[in-house]
């Protein structure tokens, strides 16, 4: 194979760089492009753009192929837990024993948050939306460990914020939950292991401490898993680009939160669930609602259904249904939006519209409905994604400063008008 390619612009032949990834992965590299040709390349959604090299994810949308630090979604989803899956991402490596072990007591002895943090969040109305509360907590750890937002900390000091973050994401989570229920907050354990800790925080009241059910934590612990990292995708892209400015940790992921949020990402978990119960509301009918999806003159769209990678399916989704279908038998769920959701599966997956296009079930599909079923508000979907999310957002975070990836800037095509002169406001029409 080539190691160079041909670009030729107006009969003149611009020869570019190959570069190929260790999965065989093709690329082209333009970055000198403009230098040479004064063209730039346009690819609005970066859906054909490379943005950086990576080696911490490897994810194949044709073959449904998805792999962490070279290991698959499979065997980690079946054999690991989410603290190791943090190590693998973030250091690259499965831990030994004793790794594993100063990891997860790290992660215990930092689960604490700042004093004061609990009076910023005691400020938010308790109907806030709680990604936007969970962003804005994030960012505001800055304030207690402003030696983070020095650029050129120590690398104790970036491990050290590394384990806060693990660690403190959890209680985060379950601090807004519990702020907007009107409800005491719950202080971590010691001594508890990462799920029993985040289901007592979560869920413990005053008199009553939360009985663990094995089932749910194996459904955490693989969603979890299955949410850690997915490479460049909205808010990992935002997360390097808000980190290529040399902004701290936090503020780097606090962004990544926000971008999380959106409907057309992290919060479409949250907009399943809600589409399940407005078809309920309007008298189950299943195919009514295909129908709107399909419909190019209405908004609507079939959430959680879809990807801009995964064209055949997604490896996540596979894994997870199954532990839907177990934790649903388990704790004997029934819900007429649960029927919906299976109806609405099968007729999109024979419907020549979704089978044309490709849109199959994503991995939000099924994640909501397990949420619902363990007890959380929809709300609560997408920080949980974020907390899963964290460890990826991290490793990409980390791989960027270890490269010393130059600062972030895309470029642009101007279609505005062009140069006119300004004339007085008495003079204008
Ligand atoms: N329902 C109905 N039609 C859809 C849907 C859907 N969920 N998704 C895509 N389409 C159609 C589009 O209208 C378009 O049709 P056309 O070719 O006739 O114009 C075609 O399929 C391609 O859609 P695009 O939006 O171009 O695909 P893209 O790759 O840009 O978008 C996305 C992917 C955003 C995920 C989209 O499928 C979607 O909006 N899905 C619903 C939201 C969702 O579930 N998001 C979660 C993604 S997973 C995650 O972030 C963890």
């Amino acid at each position: 194979m080539s190691d160079t390619a041909e670009l030729i612009i107006e009969g003149k032949s611009y020869p570019l760089p190959v570069k190929v990834g260790t999965e065989n992965e093709k690329a082209i590299d333009i970055s000198s492009l403009r230098a040479k040709s004064g063209y730039v390349t346009l690819d609005s959604g970066y859906k054909n753009t490379g943005a950086t090299t990576s080696a911490i994810t490897f994810l194949d949308g044709e073959d449904g192929i998805l792999h962490y630090r070279g290991y698959p979604i499979e065997q980690l989803a079946e054999k690991s837990n989410f603290l190791e899956v943090s190590y693998l991402l973030i250091y690259g490596e499965l831990p030994t024993e004793t790794q594993l072990k100063s990891f997860s007591d790290q992660i215990s002895q930092h689960s604490q948050l700042p004093a004061g943090l609990e009076k910023i969040l005691a400020g938010f109305p308790t109907t806030a939306h709680p990604m936007g509360i969970l962003s804005a907590l994030v960012s505001s750890l800055t304030a207690f460990y402003p030696e983070s937002v020095e650029p050129n900390q120590t690398e104790e000091q970036i491990e050290l914020n590394i384990i806060r973050l693990i660690a403190q994401i959890a209680t985060l989570s379950t601090w807004v939950y519990n702020h907007g229920k009107g409800q005491p907050l719950n202080q971590p354990q010691e001594g508890l292991d990462y799920y029993t800790n985040f289901l007592h925080m979560m869920f413990s009241a005053p008199g009553q401490a939360y009985e663990v059910n094995p089932v749910v934590v194996d459904a955490l612990n693989k969603l979890l898993i299955l949410h850690a990292d997915h490479e460049q995708n909205c808010s990992t892209s935002t997360v390097r680009l808000v980190g290529s400015s040399h902004a701290s940790l936090y503020s780097s992921i606090s962004a990544g939160i926000n971008a999380l949020w959106g409907p057309l990402h992290g919060g479409a978990n949250q907009e399943v669930i809600e589409m399940l119960e407005a078809i309920k509301a309007d008298g189950g009918n299943s195919q009514k609602w295909l129908e709107k999806a399909k419909d190019k003159n209405d908004p609507f769209r079939l959430m959680g259904f879809g990807h801009r990678v995964y064209k055949n399916f997604d490896p996540r989704a596979k894994i997870i249904k199954a532990a839907c279908d177990n934790i649903l038998n388990n704790l004997g769920v029934k819900d007429q939006a649960l029927t919906i959701a299976k109806e609405l599966e099968q007729a999109a997956l024979q419907d020549p519209y979704f089978v044309e296009r490709k849109l199959y079930p994503n991995v939000d599909f099924y994640s909501g409905i397990i949420y619902k079923a363990i007890g959380l508000p929809s709300q609560m979907f997408t920080v949980m994604f974020a907390m899963g999310r964290m460890p990826g957002w991290i490793a990409q975070w980390k791989e960027l400063r270890l490269n010393k990836e130059p600062i972030g800037r895309p470029r642009q095509i101007y279609i505005g008008k062009t140069k006119r002169d300004y004339s007085p406001v008495a003079d204008r029409a």
